[in-house]
């Protein structure tokens, strides 16, 4: 086979199916991706702290008056620029972050990338729990998005390296789930500090460093990969590492292929801009694209301001917080199906099952927010609110099993070895830029186009339907390293890319 223009022998793939599930790589899967956590508590805390009451008057008071204000638009009491920022700022520094920690965990290794990952948490943890003014809690979340940059970086490619080839999905989508569970305990967090007014948010924002103190532990405690000792040149304890992680001496074969593999990766001596030869442009459109579909799905306007979107149809402070509850654990249990059914039925079928449901829910959410509610119309009735909260649920459960992991794990699976790290930067990169925009401008949208934008999400879970028929080849079963050959060039119009010398 070819890769990169270097000749590489085929994957040996029984011997490294019947490889084992080793104590050492499942105590070192379940530390480092708790830097899933860290990433879900900080997206699934902000959504309530922003609308605790003691937080308004303290931080934004004008957002606090305008709430109590009936007259005001029922669409545009939360539209406010700096709220935003509160929680998008977090995204800006995680996208910028991610590019210095392509480099980091190329060149210092993954853990010590994970390590920078929680040294920017902690501190950024300290900023927000002791926070004075809006700067204190602004830098706040800079460093705790500097922290999810390296950290989401890191921990996918530190899980995909150390797994057995035949749990390597299995595995990957164990980071979805942690960010999942994370989103899940802030939810659980905040229904606690709610009622612990004025101070209960110093409290949420404090216990993320629940996940960051134990992703720095965890960090500390586990050994780096084989794959990045052997490329850092530390061949003898690379060779140590493979032996204790695989649970036995006979490494020869895989040792030979992390030889090749950091042979062939030091001779591409700018992965960014391999990534832009012809022949991996399939793979690196698909992984852009797939990142830009999972944020239009609008998985995050849902994550960050259901108390919002919950509040607007009528339901009491401790019923949105209850309801938040509902989708976190509604989250966390779907994307648990998903790590059963993703090596069974199949990326496609997974995603193109999710789209229908997507869009038959946000339809339904549409009409309700469109008939239901005008500007200064009364509350809904109690029927009205239970089906908003189903159709939310059944919204993110097709989400969890489909776009959330499939989002972290095509990316990661559809690049050649010689682009992969780079592959995968670009997608988090791509991934947290989107999670930006939608967290800054989803208020000022719903204040705009109203319910237009549940109607919005709709017409883009079609698009993205369409995109998965026909440009999405299924990658289930296919060995990692035979991606180009049974999948790229059987393409019926990807293969077009790989006609002649690919450059
Ligand atoms: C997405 C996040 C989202 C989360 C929800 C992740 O895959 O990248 O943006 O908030 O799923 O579970």
């Amino acid at each position: 086979m070819q890769i990169g223009g270097f000749s590489m022998a085929a994957w040996p793939v029984d011997t490294q199916l019947e490889a084992e599930l080793t104590p050492i790589v499942i105590t070192s899967s379940m530390m480092a991706a708790i830097g899933g956590m860290m990433f879900g508590y900080d997206v699934g805390i902000s959504g309530g702290v922003t609308s605790m009451d003691g937080f308004l008057i303290k931080f934004f008071p004008e957002v606090y008056s305008r709430n109590q204000e009936e007259a005001d638009s029922n669409y545009c009491k939360y539209d406010n620029q700096g709220l935003q920022l509160f929680t998008s700022s977090l995204y800006l520094a995680g996208l910028t972050a991610t590019l210095f920690a392509a480099y980091t965990t190329r060149n210092l290794g993954r853990r010590m990338t994970m390590l920078i990952a929680g040294g920017f948490s902690i501190t950024g943890v300290i900023f927000n729990g002791a926070a004075q003014n809006l700067a204190m809690l602004i830098v706040g979340r800079i460093l705790l998005g500097c922290g999810v940059g390296f950290a989401n970086q890191a921990v996918p490619v530190f899980l995909s390296e150390i797994a057995p080839t035949r749990i390597r999905g299995g595995l990957n989508i164990l980071f979805q789930l942690n960010v999942t569970i994370g989103i899940l305990f802030a939810n659980l967090v905040n229904y606690g500090t709610s009622k612990l007014n004025p101070w209960g948010w110093r409290l949420s924002l404090s216990l993320a460093g629940i996940p960051a103190v134990l992703l720095t532990l965890g960090a500390l405690l586990i050994v780096d990969t084989p794959n990045s000792l052997i490329e850092r040149g530390h061949l003898d304890e690379g060779k140590a590492v493979l032996k204790n992680m695989r649970g036995t001496d006979d490494i020869e074969f895989e040792l030979n292929q992390l030889l090749e593999a950091s042979r062939v990766s030091h001779r591409v001596k700018h992965p960014f801009c391999n990534l832009l030869l012809r022949r991996n442009r399939p793979p690196l459109i698909i992984a852009i694209l797939l990142q830009i579909f999972q944020q239009c799905t609008g998985i995050n306007m849902i994550m960050f301001y259901t108390l919002v979107l919950f509040k607007l149809v009528g339901f009491k402070s401790n019923a949105t917080l209850y309801s938040a509850l509902i989708t976190g654990m509604v989250n966390v249990l779907s994307t648990l199906v998903s790590t059963y059914l993703v090596d069974w039925v199949g990326r496609r079928l997974l995603l193109l099952e999710a789209g229908v449901q997507m869009f038959l829910s946000l339809v339904v959410i549409t009409v309700v927010y469109g008939v239901k509610i005008t500007d200064h119309s009364d509350k809904l009735s109690q029927g009205y609110v239970v089906l908003v909260l189903v159709m939310t649920c059944l919204f993110v459960s097709a989400f969890a099993w489909s776009w959330g992991p499939l989002g972290w794990l095509v990316p990661s699976e559809i690049f050649p070895l010689e682009t992969r790290s780079a592959g995968q930067s670009v997608a988090v990169c791509v991934n947290l830029l989107c999670t930006f925009v939608v967290a800054q401008a989803s208020l000022p949208t719903l204040c705009h186009l109203k319910y237009g934008i549940f109607a919005f999400f709709a017409g883009s879970v079609i698009v993205m339907s369409l995109f998965v028929l026909f440009f999405l080849p299924e990658t289930k079963n296919v060995p990692i390293e035979d991606m180009t050959e049974r999948v790229w060039k059987k393409h019926w119009y990807w293969k077009r890319f790989l006609d002649g010398d690919g450059n």
